[in-house]
């Protein structure tokens, strides 16, 4: 998924991409200026929903995030593999926690999500301030799937990037087999506006992207 763009995100070097775990990343600090003053609220803010914790990503979460990513399930649809890095992993969360792109154009917010107090995934939104739209991704372990976790948590962030940041515009990529993240991606209101076929290709298998949008308001809440 560069849901990285759910898929989108995965595919270039140096971005907000949940699957680069330990590759190139640019290191210079963000272009000031841009919309750093002129964004109304925190934009990375801590969130709750009445079963989770959502909590601004930072490196000290990386040591309970390799074991969430350490399943290989997690990454059938996904290019990334199963990180063993711990170093370069809290390296990238670090670098993350600028919470920007190096350029100052994007705001690269990310999100782990707690249960009581462990650690069940990831959640991210590659805001394009400019164009008002919101990619979005999430990653959580086997242990939690099923339960409406991570239903739960994305209606948490969308709702925040539309009443907190005032988007209205949300778009996931996704492997067109990842029956499950299709499901969710429905399940949030998102419907599917395109289909791209040989969009990537990783693990030897050239594979096909659906795209997903969502425009505000969110939709209530449906199993
Ligand atoms: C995509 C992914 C997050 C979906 O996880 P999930 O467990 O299916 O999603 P939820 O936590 O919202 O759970 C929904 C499921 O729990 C069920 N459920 C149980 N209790 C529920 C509740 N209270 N509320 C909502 N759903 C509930 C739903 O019926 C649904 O099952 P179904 O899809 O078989 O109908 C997960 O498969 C994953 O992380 N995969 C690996 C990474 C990945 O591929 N990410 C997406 C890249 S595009």
């Amino acid at each position: 998924m560069s849901l990285w763009t759910l898929k989108g995100q995965f595919k270039g070097g140096g971005r907000n991409d949940l699957s680069e775990w330990g590759g190139h990343w640019h290191t210079e600090t963000a272009a000031p200026g841009c919309y750093g003053t002129a964004m109304p609220t925190d934009p990375n803010p801590p969130l709750r929903t009445p079963r989770l914790r959502l909590d601004p990503q930072v490196a000290g979460h990386a040591e309970a995030m390799l074991k969430v990513l350490a399943d290989p399930r997690v990454h059938l649809y996904i290019p990334s593999d199963p990180p063993t890095d711990l170093t370069a992993l809290r390296a990238r969360y670090e670098r993350l926690e600028s919470r920007r792109s190096t350029d100052g154009h994007e705001l690269w917010l990310n999100w782990t999500v707690f249960a009581d107090s462990a650690v069940i995934g990831t959640m991210q939104a590659t805001v394009n301030v400019a164009e008002g739209v919101a990619e979005v991704a999430y990653v959580f372990g086997p242990l939690s799937w099923g339960q409406g976790y991570a239903t739960e948590a994305m209606r948490a962030l969308l709702d925040f990037l539309h009443t907190g940041l005032g988007l209205t515009r949300f778009r996931a990529h996704l492997d067109t087999r990842n029956a499950a993240s299709a499901r969710l991606a429905e399940r949030l209101g998102f419907v599917r506006v395109a289909e791209l076929k040989g969009a990537d290709e990783f693990k030897g298998v050239v594979s096909d992207e659906y795209v997903y949008e969502l425009h505000s308001p969110v939709p209530p809440a449906q199993t």
